[in-house]
C-alpha cells in the first residue's frame, strides 16, 4: 500500500512521489522521478514513445513495483479502487459483455456480490455512459464495438468508479476529433467542478496546452520539465526532447497554437 503522510491533506496534495525508480534488469525505465499532484488539477504527461509515461502511471498505481522511492497519499485507503481509477493504454475488451455490464465493472469495488448493484451504482453507470456518448450502445456486446467506442466504454467504466484521482493513459488515442474534444472537455469539467485530480498521457501538445493545467515532460525515464504547458513546451525543449522544430503562433483573437516546421 501507499505510505500515508497526513500533512499532505492541508496542502491539498492527493499524491506525492519521491525519487521513484523502476528497473528492468539493470536498466532504469523510470529514473528517480519526484512530483506532487494537487486536488482539482488536470495534469498531462507528454514524452516520446518509450520515455516512461506508462511505466510512471503503472508504478504510481502499484501495478509495477517500484525498485526504489516512495509514494505518499494523505490518508489511509484500505481499498485503492475507491481512490484511483485507471484507463490503460490500448485496453482490449474481448469478452462478451454488454457495454452496460462493462461500465458496471467500475462499481465492483463498491457493491457486494450478494446484494448486487444498488440504485446509486446503476445511476452512476447511466451517467457515465451518457457522459461518454455510449448510452445508445448500452445493450450492445462490447465485442461488436469499434476501437473508439471501446475506448469510450473504458473511459465510462473509470468515470463510474467515481474516484478522487483518475489516471488515463492516452484516453483519446482512438477517438474521432469530436469525441476527443468531448472527452477532454469532460475531464476539464470534472477537475473544475468536482475537484478531482486528473493525470492524462497525451501526445497532442496542442491538447496539452488547451486543456491541462500542468504538463510533465518525460525523457528517458525522467521528468525533465514541468509546469504551465505554454511555458514548458517552448521551441528549445521541443527540439531537445522531441527533435522537432516548432513555433507558437497566436493569430488575432485566438489562443496560441503550436505548429511544427518540417
Ligand atoms: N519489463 C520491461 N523490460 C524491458 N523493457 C521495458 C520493460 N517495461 C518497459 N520497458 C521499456 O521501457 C520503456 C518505457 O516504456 P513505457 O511503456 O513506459 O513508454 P511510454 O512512454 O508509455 O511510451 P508510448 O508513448 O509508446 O506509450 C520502453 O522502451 C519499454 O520498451
Ligand atoms: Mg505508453
Amino acid at each position: 500500500m501507499f505510505k500515508v503522510k497526513t500533512e499532505l491533506l492541508e496542502r491539498d496534495i492527493v499524491m506525492a512521489f519521491e525519487d521513484l525508480s523502476f528497473k528492468a534488469g539493470s536498466k532504469a525505465i523510470l529514473n528517480t522521478v519526484s512530483h506532487e499532484l494537487k486536488k482539482g488539477r488536470f495534469y498531462s504527461i507528454a514524452g516520446c514513445n518509450g520515455s516512461g509515461k506508462t511505466t510512471l502511471l503503472q508504478t504510481l498505481l502499484q501495478i509495477k513495483k517500484a525498485s526504489s522511492g516512495h509514494i505518499h497519499v494523505p490518508d489511509y485507503y484500505p481499498n485503492k479502487a475507491h481512490y484511483l481509477s485507471y484507463v490503460p493504454q490500448n485496453t482490449q475488451l474481448e469478452f462478451d459483455f454488454s457495454v452496460e455490464e462493462a461500465v458496471m465493472m467500475g462499481r465492483y469495488p463498491y457493491y457486494s456480490g450478494i446484494t448486487g448493484p444498488n440504485s446509486e451504482d446503476k445511476q452512476k453507470v447511466l451517467d457515465a455512459m451518457e457522459m461518454t456518448d455510449m448510452i445508445n450502445f448500452r445493450k450492445r456486446s462490447v465485442t461488436t464495438l469499434s476501437g473508439g467506442e471501446k475506448q469510450r466504454t473504458i473511459i465510462a467504466r473509470a468515470l463510474a468508479q467515481d474516484t478522487p484521482v483518475m489516471f488515463l493513459d492516452e484516453p483519446v488515442s482512438q477517438l474521432d476529433v469530436f469525441h476527443q474534444i468531448e472527452v477532454l472537455k469532460l475531464l476539464r469539467q470534472i477537475a473544475d467542478q468536482e475537484n478531482k485530480t486528473i493525470i492524462t498521457v497525451l501526445h497532442d501538445l496542442n491538447q496539452v496546452a488547451e486543456f491541462t493545467d500542468e504538463v510533465m515532460v518525460m525523457d528517458k525515464g525522467r521528468i525533465v520539465a514541468y509546469g504551465e504547458p505554454i511555458e514548458v513546451l517552448n521551441p528549445e525543449l521541443l527540439k531537445s526532447v522531441f527533435k522537432v522544430d516548432s513555433e507558437w503562433i497566436c493569430a488575432k483573437d485566438t489562443k496560441p497554437h503550436l505548429i511544427f516546421h518540417y
